[in-house]
C-alpha cells in the first residue's frame, strides 16, 4: 500500500496562515504532512504536529525529517492536546481520516477490504472498536448513529437488521448486510455513509472537533488564523457556529472556502471540503 495523501486546500491554507520567519504553527491532523511541509518550505517557521494514530505519525516524521528540530511530533487527540501556555501564529485542523488509513484494509475504515471491524486511528490507546459499538448498541443508538453521521435514510431498517443477525465481526459482512437493506439506485456504495458514521462513533469526532473549537482560540497570538477543514455537514455547521459565536475570534471567511474545480477533479477526495477560517481577537476583561 502507498503512505501517499493529497493535501486539500494546501495553497488556500497556506494563503490563510501566511508562513513567515519566527511564526510558530501548530498542526492537529498532521496526517502525511503535506500541510505542515508546506509551511516549514518557508524559512524559520516552525511546526508542532499532532496526530492520534502512530502509524500515521512515524510516516510524517520521516518525510518532515529534513526540517530538523523545527518541527516537533506529538502522538495525541488534539481535543486532549496540552498547550504548556505555547501561543501560535496559526493552527490548522484537516479532519477526518486520510487516504492511506482508507488503504490499509486491516484497520477496517473501508468496506473495499475484507478486515475485523476495528475502526480506531488510535489503535494504542482506545479500547472501542467498530464491532463493539455494532455487536452491543441498542438498535436505537445504531440507527441513530448512521442517520446522524452518516445522513443514511434507511438508518432504522439498516439497525434492525444488524441487531438480528449480530454477531458481525468484519467489514464485509456488514457491508453485504447493509447493502441488502438498500433500495433503489445508489449512486455510490450501498454501504458508505453506514461506515463514515461508524467511524465518526468510534473515533468521536464530532466531540473531539466541539472541544477542539473550545481550547483553540486560547492556542492562538493576537492575530493569529485558527483554519478549519471539514468533509461533512454537520462538523462544518459546528465550526460556522461556533466561530460565528465565540467572542475570542473574528471570523474571516463569512462563506467557506472550497476546493477549485481543478482540485475536485484531480482529487475526489476533496469534493465535499470546506474551509473556514477564523482569527484571534483581544478580548476586553470582565
Ligand atoms: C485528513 S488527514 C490529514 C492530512 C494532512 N493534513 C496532510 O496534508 O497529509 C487527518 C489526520 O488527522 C488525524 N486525526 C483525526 N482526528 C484526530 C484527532 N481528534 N486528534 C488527532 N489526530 C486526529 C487522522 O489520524 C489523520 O491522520
Amino acid at each position: 500500500m502507498s503512505w501517499e495523501h493529497q493535501s486539500v486546500l494546501l495553497h488556500e491554507v497556506v494563503a490563510a496562515l501566511t508562513p513567515a520567519p519566527e511564526k510558530f504553527y501548530l498542526d492537529c491532523t498532521v496526517g502525511l504532512g503535506g500541510h505542515s511541509e508546506a509551511i516549514l518550505q518557508y524559512p524559520d517557521t516552525h511546526v508542532v504536529a499532532l496526530d492520534q494514530d502512530g502509524a500515521t505519525l512515524e510516516q510524517a516524521r520521516l518525510r518532515l525529517a529534513p526540517y530538523g528540530d523545527r518541527i516537533l511530533f506529538q502522538q495525541v487527540n488534539f481535543a486532549d492536546f496540552d498547550a504548556k501556555g505555547q501561543k501560535f501564529d496559526g493552527i490548522l485542523a484537516d479532519l477526518g481520516v486520510s487516504s492511506p488509513q482508507l488503504d490499509q484494509g486491516e484497520r477496517g475504515f473501508s468496506w473495499r477490504f475484507e478486515a475485523p471491524l476495528d475502526m480506531r486511528m488510535d489503535q494504542e490507546g482506545q479500547e472501542l472498536t467498530a464491532a463493539d459499538l455494532i455487536n452491543t448498541y441498542s438498535s436505537e443508538a445504531l440507527a441513530n448513529i448512521f442517520y446522524e453521521y452518516g445522513d443514511e435514510r434507511n438508518s432504522r431498517r439498516i439497525a434492525r437488521t444488524i441487531v438480528a443477525r449480530r454477531p458481525l465481526t468484519t467489514t464485509t459482512q456488514l457491508a453485504e448486510l447493509v447493502a441488502r437493506c438498500q433500495r433503489g439506485y445508489q449512486k455510490i456504495h450501498p454501504a458508505t455513509r453506514v461506515f463514515q458514521a461508524l467511524r465518526i462513533a468510534v473515533n468521536r469526532e464530532f466531540e473531539a472537533l466541539e472541544q477542539l473549537l473550545q481550547k483553540a482560540p486560547d492556542w492562538l497570538h493576537e492575530g493569529g488564523v485558527l483554519a478549519i477543514i471539514s468533509f461533512h455537514s454537520s462538523e462544518d455547521r459546528r465550526v460556522k457556529q461556533q466561530f460565528r459565536e465565540d467572542i475570542r475570534l473574528e471570523v474571516l471567511t463569512r462563506k467557506p472556502i472550497v476546493p477549485s474545480e481543478e482540485e475536485r477533479k484531480a482529487n475526489p477526495r476533496a469534493r465535499s471540503a470546506k474551509l473556514r477560517c477564523a482569527q484571534r481577537v483581544p478580548v476586553a476583561p470582565l
